[in-house]
């Protein structure tokens, strides 16, 4: 099968596209169109662990409405209906082709929880239709997608949430506040981490593929079927995401970029071990990357920073004032030697979130963007999709922050993009 190759750079891409994909030069967090209805009509596409998720959520909303639940796998697809029924919701319809739910007029948003290789096709090809998008984390497969959102949201005004909801909680709020308001300095290092490896899961057999396999595989190579390779565990697959590392990276990194934005990013430098066994994702990573300013690493381990080993996923933020440690739910400061869970004389100044998804449907009526729009969550998962690019090759990379383009090295820019499967190549344009 002819796969399409692509020749990715920022510039040359929009000079290629300047029809259907031409980048627009509104603000992302002013889009036009006008207010709409009172209640949001939504769909949920992937109806997994977390599109239930999204489901009960968004249930719970009295502003929406679910109009239509989509799952590829008839199983999923009924088990989620029958949830939705019995929490008294009876006026949607299901589907087991995303493509449906774009063709209908009378939806405005939709959630995406499928595998993260469909999630840029989806999107866009959502923000085309006229929908609003409520993404799962990470934001893209690999770079060129996340431009190719960018550009389709910019282009068809359209509103974007990451589904990064520990964003909406009153630590990530705090945190960002105490960090901005200059309590710790001027911040020169930071290090992530999250515990845990991917695992091998071991050596199963090839067996019949479901109907929907094919489809599944989506914009991915074509594959032998075996379960493992399919439900919750692709993560570990580096054909459809990159192991705890992907998984986690959006969820931590949401608040180094919420608090100090790094920018000028030149230089990434991975290590890891692969699974082995049938999954070939980083059992472990750690990464050294640097900004201006700012070094950042990511360890598999805590680092040998107070209180880290009590965090199994976590940020350390290192100022010329002092230093700030936090987790999804906890944070302590230190300034002179006095450690703090707070600085009671910082006056909030950031406003609170009436919740992640709520806000999303804020903003699918105010028309303003939520907290976690879409050119925020680029900016904070491209440096994921490089560490993965040095990890795959071995080496120390350098990058043009501005060109989006690593510096005297082809093999690495063509990691920058995957050709997709022709026939699952929906978006066309590239
Ligand atoms: N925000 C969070 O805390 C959080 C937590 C878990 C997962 N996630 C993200 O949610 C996404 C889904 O993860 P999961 O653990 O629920 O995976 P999962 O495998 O349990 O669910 C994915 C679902 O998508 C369906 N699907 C696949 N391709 C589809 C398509 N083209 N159209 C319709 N349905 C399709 C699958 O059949 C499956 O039911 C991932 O991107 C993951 O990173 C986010």
């Amino acid at each position: 099968m002819k796969e399409q190759t692509f020749n990715y750079s920022r510039r040359s891409f929009i000079k290629k596209s300047a029809g259907a994909f031409a980048a627009f030069s509104i603000l992302p967090n002013l889009v036009t169109r006008g207010a709409i209805a009172d209640r949001v009509r939504v769909a949920h596409i992937g109806l997994g662990g977390m599109g239930n998720a999204h489901m009960e959520w968004f249930a719970a909303i009295k502003s929406a409405d679910i109009t239509a639940l989509c799952d590829l796998d008839p199983d999923h697809l009924s088990s989620t209906g029958d949830k939705l029924k019995k929490l008294g919701k009876r006026r949607f319809r299901e589907y087991t082709d995303f493509r449906s739910i774009l063709d209908r007029k009378d939806i405005d948003a939709v959630t995406i929880a499928t595998p993260d290789h469909w999630h840029g096709q989806i999107a866009i090809m959502a923000f085309e239709s006229g929908k609003d998008v409520y993404g799962e984390k990470p934001l893209s497969y690999d770079i060129r997608e996340g431009q190719l959102m960018l550009d389709s949201l910019e282009k068809n005004n359209r509103v974007f949430q990451l589904g990064t909801q520990i964003h909406a909680g009153d630590n990530y709020h705090r945190v960002a506040e105490i960090i901005k308001s200059g309590a710790i300095g001027k911040v020169h290092t930071v290090k992530l981490w999250k515990t845990g490896y991917s695992p091998g899961l071991g050596n199963p057999k090839i067996q019949p593929a479901p109907s929907y396999w094919d489809m599944w595989l989506g914009p991915a190579p074509e594959a032998d079927y075996f379960p493992e390779r399919c439900h919750f565990n692709y993560r570990y697959f580096m054909d459809y995401s990159g192991g705890v590392f992907a998984d986690f990276w959006c969820h931590i990194a949401d608040i180094v970029w919420w608090a100090i934005d790094p920018k000028g990013l030149s230089s990434v430098r991975s290590r890891g071990e692969r699974t082995g066994e049938i999954t070939d994702a980083p059992k472990w990573l750690e990464c050294d990357m640097q900004f201006d300013g700012l070094t950042l690493q990511w360890t598999s381990t805590p680092p040998d920073v107070p209180g880290a080993d009590k965090m199994g996923i976590g940020a350390w933020f290192e100022g010329d004032k002092g230093t700030l440690i936090c987790d999804y739910n906890n944070r302590e400061v230190t300034i002179n030697g006095e450690r703090m869970k707070d600085l009671p004389e910082l006056k909030p100044f950031i406003e609170r979130s009436p919740g992640h998804q709520q806000n999303f449907i804020d903003a699918v009526r105010s028309r303003k963007q939520p907290e976690s729009e879409l050119s925020y969550a680029r900016r904070m998962t491209l440096p994921m999709h490089l560490a993965l690019i040095s990890w795959r090759l071995g080496r120390k990379l350098e990058w043009d922050s501005v060109k989006e383009e690593f510096l005297n090295d082809d093999e690495a820019n063509e990691l920058r993009s995957r050709p997709y499967r022709q026939k699952w190549n929906l978006i066309n344009k590239i």
